[in-house]
Parts: C-alpha cells; sequence; structure tokens
C-alpha cells in the first residue's frame, strides 16, 4: 500500500489540467454495452475505477482496448453476469444493471461495495427498473432482473434524499431499448447524466429533457457505435480550487467547465475567494481574508456533497463557525476525526458539522477512508505546518488522476511512499 507524505505550509501556484470525468465515465464505458459496434471514449482518466469497469467489461465478454487517454470497447458479445468479485470494489458497477437488462433483458449483478458513507440502497434503481416491466430479485448477495419485453412507462425516481444519479443512470440505459415512451420524473440532473444521454444520442438514442428533472426517453431498436470525449471532472475542479484556497495560493484550472461549478464558485466567493473564469478556465486566488460560511449539500445545481470534506477543511481556516450540513449522504463525515488529529476544531450534531476556525494545522500521520476524505485530508496536510503522511491512498487513486504530480507542479511538496 502506499501513502502520501506532504510537507505543508506553501502556497500552491500555476496550472493545473483538469481530466475527464470519473462520474461520467464509469455509466459511459457501461453503456458501451448497449451496441455490439465499437465505441470510443477519449478523455478518459487513469483512474483506478475507470480500469476495475474495464475489466468488469471485459469479463462481461467486450473487448477492451485503451490506448492514450482513450478507450475502445466493442461489445459483440455479452453475457449477463457480473460477480461478486468483480463488482465488490466499486459501487459504480451498479451501472452495468440497466445496459444488461437493456441488451440482453436477463441481468444478474452482484450487489457493489465502494466507498463507505453511509448506507447506499439501490431500491430507487430497481423501481425503476419495474417500471420498465423488469421482474426483479434479489438472491445470495446479487439482484437478478428479467424482462422479456420492456416497455416504455412514466415513473417518479425521488427518494428519501431526493434525485439518484446512478439510478436514473441505471433507467435512462434500459430504456433506451424499450418499446415505447418513459418519463423519468424527479430525475438527477447532474451533468453526468446530461453527458450520458449525449453520448446514448449520438449511438441512436432519443433522450429529451436530461440536465432537467423530466428526462423523456423514445425507445428505438438498436444503438450504434460513435466516439465521445467525457467532460472534465467538476469534482476534480472544485478539489483543486479549495486546496488553491486553503493554501492561500493562485491556481489556474484548465479544460474545466465552471458552468458545472457555479453552486462552488459561489461559495468560494461567498467565504473571500477570489474566482475569474471564462468558458473553460478559471482561476482561484486565495490571498484575501477569509469568512466563515454556511454550506448544505444537495443534489445538482446545488452544493455538491463530493465537495463537502474539501470545503471542511477551507473553514477550519476562516475565522467564526461554520455549519457544514449534509443532505445528501448520512453519515458522510468520516474524515473529521482525521481532521480532528490535525488540530481542527470540529464538532457533529446530526446531519450538521459545527466547524470553529481559525485553527493552525499541524502534519501528524492519517488515515483515508473514503475517496472525498482522502482529498480533504490531501488539501489539510498542505495547509499543515510540518509533515502529513496520509494513508492507504488507493482511496485517492480510485478518483484523482496523478493527484501527487498535479499538486507537485504547484509547488506543493508531495511524495508517494511504499508502505
Ligand atoms: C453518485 C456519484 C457519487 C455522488 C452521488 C451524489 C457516481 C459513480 N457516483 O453516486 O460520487 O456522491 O452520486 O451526487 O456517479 N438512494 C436511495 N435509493 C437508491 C439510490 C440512492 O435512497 O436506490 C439515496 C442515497 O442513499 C443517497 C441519495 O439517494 O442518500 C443520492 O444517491 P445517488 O445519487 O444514487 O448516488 P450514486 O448515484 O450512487
Amino acid at each position: 500500500m502506499y501513502s502520501l507524505v506532504i510537507r505543508g505550509g506553501r502556497p500552491l501556484e500555476g496550472e493545473v489540467t483538469i481530466s475527464g470525468a470519473k462520474n461520467a465515465v464509469l455509466p459511459i464505458l457501461a453503456a458501451t454495452l448497449l451496441t455490439r459496434e465499437p465505441c470510443t471514449l477519449r478523455r478518459v482518466p487513469a483512474l483506478s475505477d475507470v480500469t476495475f469497469m474495464m475489466r468488469i467489461l471485459t469479463a462481461l465478454g467486450a473487448k477492451v482496448r485503451a490506448h492514450g487517454d482513450a478507450v475502445t470497447v466493442e461489445a459483440g458479445r455479452v453475457k449477463g453476469i457480473a460477480t461478486y468479485d468483480l463488482v465488490r470494489k466499486m459501487r459504480g458497477s451498479i451501472c452495468v444493471l440497466g445496459p444488461l437488462l437493456g441488451r440482453l433483458r436477463d441481468a444478474k449483478v452482484s450487489l457493489p461495495g465502494g466507498c463507505v458513507i453511509g448506507s447506499r440502497p439501490i431500491d430507487l434503481h430497481l423501481k425503476g427498473l419495474r417500471a420498465l416491466g423488469a421482474d426483479v430479485s434479489i438472491q445470495q448477495g446479487y439482484v437478478r432482473v428479467r424482462a422479456p419485453r420492456l416497455a416504455g412507462s412514466e415513473m417518479f425516481l425521488g427518494g428519501r434524499a431526493g434525485p439518484t444519479v446512478l439510478g436514473t443512470a441505471n433507467v435512462m440505459m434500459a430504456a433506451v431499448l424499450a418499446e415505447g415512451v418513459t418519463t423519468i420524473q424527479s430525475a438527477a440532473c447532474e451533468p453526468e447524466v446530461v453527458d450520458l444521454a449525449d453520448f446514448l444520442n449520438a449511438m441512436g438514442a432519443r433522450i429529451s429533457g436530461a440536465g432537467s428533472p423530466t428526462i423523456t426517453i423514445t425507445g428505438v431498436g438498436e444503438l450504434h457505435g460513435v466516439e465521445h470525449e467525457v467532460i472534465p471532472d467538476r469534482i476534480e475542479a472544485a478539489t483543486f480550487a479549495v486546496a488553491a484556497a486553503a493554501t492561500r495560493g493562485e491556481v489556474t484550472l484548465r479544460r474545466c467547465r465552471p458552468e458545472h461549478l457555479h453552486a462552488v464558485i459561489d461559495k468560494l466567493q461567498e467565504v473571500g475567494v477570489r474566482i475569474t473564469h471564462n468558458r473553460n478556465s478559471m482561476t482561484v486566488r486565495g490571498d484575501a481574508a477569509l469568512r466563515s460560511v454556511d454550506v448544505t449539500t444537495q443534489p445538482y445545481a446545488g452544493y455538491p456533497t463530493d465537495a463537502q470534506a474539501q470545503m471542511m477543511v477551507l473553514m477550519t481556516q476562516a475565522p467564526g463557525i461554520s455549519l457544514i450540513t449534509e443532505r445528501v449522504f448520512e453519515a458522510r463525515f468520516m474524515h473529521v476525526s482525521e481532521l480532528a488529529r490535525l488540530g481542527a476544531d470540529i464538532t457533529i450534531e446530526g446531519p450538521t458539522a459545527i466547524v470553529k476556525g481559525a485553527t493552525a494545522l499541524s502534519g501528524a500521520p492519517v488515515m483515508a477512508s473514503d475517496l472525498r476524505a482522502s482529498a480533504a485530508l490531501v488539501i489539510a496536510g498542505l495547509v499543515a505546518e510540518g509533515q502529513t503522511t496520509v494513508k492507504r491512498i488507493y482511496h485517492l487513486d480510485r478518483g484523482y488522476e496523478k493527484i501527487d504530480e498535479k499538486l507537485r507542479r504547484l509547488g506543493a511538496s508531495v511524495r508517494r511512499v511504499r508502505d
């Protein structure tokens, strides 16, 4: 296992290029199962989650070839079983369920693992697939969906915490090959859902309304191969923006899409961070005084849960009290106890973390527990005096392409060491 050893106290300065979005590429890779023809994706980030998904596609029978930052998938023949060994490492693997049902009308997928951030049910995915006519059963850790005939229908996919991103993706991917018209009400509006719809439409699907809470899908007989460039990763961009602000640096994010980052930009500006941007780049300056703010995570276009932990680190540096409320995933505060080891003053009250700032952080060994918590610990390490060792960085490698190299290019002292 590897750790990151960080010597903190240096402002991040320079330019960083944002990679393709993990949460867009995973369902899009799954969607390549919907056609026999080859599909090529460009701007695919080199992440272990992407490698896992490529392995799953290969095990399902597809030919998968990586070349540079592109991946070509040709799913000539596909089988409908994804075993526990394949899917256990990554929650995102559940998004093969919809395309396998659409293509084969019969799929059996092991219930997935993934980040430990509260309970992560798939009841809404199954509700949507049932609405399309699938018979759903759960046996010995597998979910099996069968539908000799898939028929479009109207469904409501809102849950306790709002819409579901991968649930919306799964239903969309099954419905593109169903007979008739499907309408998803309370669909997730995330840019990654829009990217998937764009990909599917390029393949010949008929989807409208993606990016709004009502998505309409008119089923078609078959789909064909396409080339597609994945959208930039808004969470990676948010992470570097917060890191620039927290270290009081100045960083320009290249090849990002500020239009996907309104909630993050707005919050950072409220904190006192100066941001300028054009269509595909954004400069973040953290030299002014920081102010404490309250943050509540919400489905898109609200403040993203995947950037909550990072923002909490920034709030440890702002004088006053900040309330950070998590409304998407319960118990997504695993980073709090580790941040406390660096000197942060944070108390949890139900879904809210109360952050008292400004505190001087001092380096210590810390343990990463999930992907975004790990990113927060890295930012904290960049801010802290002295040396911070972030252990178990395999979580980071799931979702941040070459984060250590990118940080070094911004002037940070970061080393990857084997334990
Ligand atoms: C995706 C992202 C993840 C992000 C999350 C929310 C990927 C690979 N992962 O995860 O990084 O944090 O969106 O933006 O794209 N829920 C149910 N029943 C369901 C499904 C979800 O109750 O069937 C609940 C969840 O417990 C959670 C909320 O709905 O409280 C949102 O989850 P969801 O949008 O489904 O997250 P994912 O798609 O798994």
